[in-house]
């Protein structure tokens, strides 16, 4: 039988001696392959739906560094589009999109149905990378949770605070549950067609979950993550699933067994000796190098990466960032962390 794929063995709750390693944004503006690239394929959106190109920069890193995992090269706000938002990208400031503030803005939204028209050349991209991806190199396809994908749509914008998403929850909750509900079906729909396309192993961004709190941290982060991984379980059980709730806290604990996840994925506040105990237990541990280190580089580069490999060495972990790595890290910097993991 052919020997597993290093992720997919840490993911099914092995402990390895030397920990997979990937890096969330790993195909990204660091690069300058991705630049020229990107530059071919025009903005951001045509390159995300250039089947060719999107593969070529998912394989750049994999190319530079021999990650253990490639992502492929796509974007949360790809399925608001799908259902019927306007999306688009101002260079140097981030993703713009028509707002739904009403329920006659939602109700303009199209069916789950129609996304795939949309959302056909991802499916695309994966089968290039099912393809062209070494053998050993795992492949990861992902969505935005439902609460982070809402807080987009709702604003039209990132904001600092979600603020035009916590106040439609106040104050309009059934357009607010109906778009939750309607992102977690379209999302379900989304990841299986992924799975089929060649993804190995799905991961759910849910970045701003950290500002829900409480019954509302249970209404909105957990509850359609644990629909959406139900769903996929059903369907595909050998697939498994990477949850992010960034900026969670201690609400990290239990989200796992509660979700169904095999694997959670920690932001640089997590303090690794809990992680170790109280997370490592439930599934794999995903993290947490702080993105800061890949621009600073030096000493605290590797000796952070040793701290979190010995950290969570006592369980099954996968090494990542605790968020994606920005434009402005040194690729030169990466091999640095990868000498210090992997020796
Ligand atoms: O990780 C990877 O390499 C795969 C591709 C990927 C992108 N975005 C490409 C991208 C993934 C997994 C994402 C997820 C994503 N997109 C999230 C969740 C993770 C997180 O960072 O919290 C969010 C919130 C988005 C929405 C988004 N896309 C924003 C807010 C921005 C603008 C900010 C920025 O970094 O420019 C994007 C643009 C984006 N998505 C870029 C890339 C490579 C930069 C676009 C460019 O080339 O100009």
């Amino acid at each position: 039988m052919a020997e597993q794929k290093k992720l997919l063995r840490a993911l099914a709750g092995e402990t390895l001696e030397v920990p997979p390693v990937w890096m969330m944004r790993q195909a990204g503006r660091y690069l300058p392959e991705y630049r020229a690239t990107r530059a071919q394929a025009g903005d951001f959106l045509s390159l995300c739906y250039n089947p060719e190109l999107a593969a070529e920069v998912t394989l750049q890193p994999i190319r530079r560094y021999g990650f253990d995992a490639a992502i492929v090269f796509a974007d949360i706000l790809l399925l608001p589009q799908a259902l019927g938002a306007d999306v688009w990208f101002v260079t140097g400031e981030g993703p713009r999109l028509s707002t739904v503030t009403s329920a006659s803005d939602f109700n303009k939204l199209t069916g789950v149905d129609g996304i795939h028209e949309t959302l056909n050349p991802i499916y695309e991209t994966l089968k290039i990378l099912k393809s062209e991806l070494p053998k050993e190199t795992a492949l990861i396809g992902f969505a935005g949770a439902p609460w982070t994908v809402a807080t987009y749509m709702i604003a039209g914008r990132g904001t600092p605070d979600q603020g035009p998403a916590h106040a439609l929850k106040s104050t309009d909750r059934e357009t607010f549950q109906n778009l939750i509900d309607l992102i977690t079906e379209g999302t379900i729909s989304y990841l299986s067609a992924q799975i089929e396309a060649g993804a190995e192993v799905v991961k759910l961004f849910d970045s701003w979950a950290g500002s829900l709190k409480g019954a509302d941290f249970n209404d909105f982060a957990l509850a359609p993550t644990k629909r959406i991984i139900s769903q996929l379980k059903a369907r595909f059980p050998h697939i498994p699933v990477i949850a992010f709730p960034r900026e969670a806290g201690d609400a990290y604990l239990g989200f796992a067994k509660a979700t169904g996840a095999d694997c959670l994925a920690i932001d640089t506040k997590v303090d690794l000796a809990w992680a170790a105990k109280e997370l490592q237990k439930d599934g794999c541990v995903q993290g947490n190098l702080d993105p800061k280190l890949m621009v600073e580089g030096g000493d605290r580069l590797i000796s952070e990466t040793k701290r979190i490999k010995e950290a969570l060495s006592n369980g099954p972990h996968i090494f990542n960032l605790g968020h994606g790595i920005t434009p402005d890290a040194d690729p030169a910097n990466v091999d640095v962390m990868l000498k210090a993991l992997r020796g």
